[in-house]
């Protein structure tokens, strides 16, 4: 079996496609295929394995089926500008001097990812190798297909195209410079350089423009599933965009309020709501984004299981400190060196908060958190400005034509806790 080639098809067929592929992504990202669903690397949340006697992933039939769906998806009648290409193996193969060692960027659940040169595009990337025995399976592979060739935002990674060839497995993204925002968080390297309090808040607003993408501008309207620092890639000036869709889910429609499923998702940054119900509902991506914004404000992993007992989980340790502002300065990462706002600070804290509270209706809406975070990162701090120090209250925050009254509806919401 070999990729496809490419064809010219008319704008009247790219619609009627698009609508198409609309209603096979709601097939496939709602189906039941969820039990063919291969996840086993030690941070992930996944109840079951399905392995064969070599200890392989097993392809179901199911999976096949999902194979021939992402097959069968001409991605050539995209609309111009959003179209997947489909590549031989032989291919990528050039592009990474057949997978060299020296091109390797980074391994994850699905397998490994090289760094790549498409000639033919003149274009550098980043290749996702589908590892056969590894935690993630074809399933994944069709929904990110299937997602990311419906999706257009700044705040979502761009898939190139991807190879489908015999056993073959790989995705080809648009490379992002800057890797992952794990590595600029956490485990940092001798020499470099901690992120700074203006570009957490950068990267916090994107990320949350990217979700907000996802809850209210697709159609069908998708559930992320698998939000977390290491599926924040970041471009030139620290643009975050989101990767990673294979586990995302089309949300509940009609009056249902919540979508069943297996429990999927990564250890740290699962709601617990759905953790215990298996009920996904859109708060559950607000609860891993907190997770995600108390990460940026804190410099604390998810999970560390370097700590003590009761600190290793971090909204556990997050929580007791919450309930008094005066803790609030103890919360900050000590590599800012004191370089922040204090009442951006605050309010930082207080949203995320709000994120990662026990009961899901009590989570705001990804539609608020992003009118907050981005009035948050329009708010620079000038480290070097004289009013600009964490020492000295309500004073370090700059935005022009800063106007109280329109401020979002969450940050007075937050302001009222945190200065009550
Ligand atoms: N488009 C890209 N551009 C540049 N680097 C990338 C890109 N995609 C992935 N990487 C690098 O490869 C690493 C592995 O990514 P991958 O998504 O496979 O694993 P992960 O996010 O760590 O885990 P998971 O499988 O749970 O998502 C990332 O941390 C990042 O450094
Ligand atoms: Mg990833």
């Amino acid at each position: 079996m070999g990729c496809f080639g490419s064809s010219k098809k008319s704008s009247k067929r790219s619609e009627r496609n698009h609508h198409k592929d609309a209603s096979k992504i709601r097939k496939t990202l709602a189906g039941t295929s969820d039990q063919t669903q291969l996840c086993s690397d030690s941070t992930k949340v996944s109840p079951y394995r399905d392995v064969n006697n070599e200890g392989g992933v097993v392809v179901g039939k199911e999976e096949d089926q999902l194979a021939l769906d992402v097959k069968g998806l001409n991605l050539d009648d995209q609309p111009a500008g959003k179209k997947a290409q489909t590549f031989t193996f032989e291919e990528l193969k050039v592009a990474t001097g057949n997978f060299r060692s020296d091109c390797f960027l980074g391994e994850g659940g699905f397998g490994k990812v090289f760094k790549g040169s498409l000639e033919k595009l003149d274009q550098v990337v980043a290749i996702k190798q589908l590892d056969r025995n590894g935690a993630q399976g074809i399933r994944e592979f069709a929904v990110e297909v299937l997602t990311l060739s419906l999706a257009d935002h700044p705040n979502l990674v761009k898939l190139i195209g991807f190879c489908a060839e015999g056993d073959q497995r790989l995705l080809v993204y648009e490379y992002m410079p800057l890797g992952s925002l794990e590595d600029h968080l956490h485990d940092l390297s001798f020499g470099k350089k901690p992120l700074d309090w203006n570009t957490r808040m950068k990267i916090a607003a994107g990320a949350a423009r990217g979700l907000e993408y996802l809850h209210d501008r697709m159609k069908p309207p998708v559930i992320y599933r698998d939000l977390k620092c290491s599926n924040i890639l970041l471009g030139e000036d620290y643009q975050p965009k989101l990767s990673d869709f294979g586990l995302a889910k089309v949300g509940p429609s009609g009056d249902n309020t919540h979508v069943s499923t297996r429990v999927m998702g990564t250890y740290g940054y699962c709601a617990p709501d759905y953790a215990m119900t298996g009920q996904l509902t859109f708060k559950s991506d607000i609860y891993s984004f907190g997770v995600v914004l108390l990460e940026l404000i804190t410099g604390r992993k998810a999970i560390d299981s370097t700590k003590d007992r009761k600190d290793q989980n971090l909204v556990g340790w997050a929580r007791p400190l919450f309930k008094d502002r005066k803790n609030f300065p103890k919360m900050v990462d000590p590599l800012l060196q004191g370089q922040y706002p204090v009442r951006g600070l605050y309010q930082a804290l207080a949203i995320a908060a709000m994120c990662v509270q026990e009961q899901p209706n009590m989570r705001p809406v990804v539609s608020d958190v992003v009118l907050a975070l981005n009035f948050l990162a329009a708010s620079k701090y000038d480290p070097n400005s004289p009013s600009s120090s964490s020492r000295r209250r309500n004073t370090s925050f700059h935005r022009d034509g800063d106007d109280e009254e329109k401020r979002p509806d969450l940050l007075k919401e937050t302001e009222s806790e945190v200065s009550s």
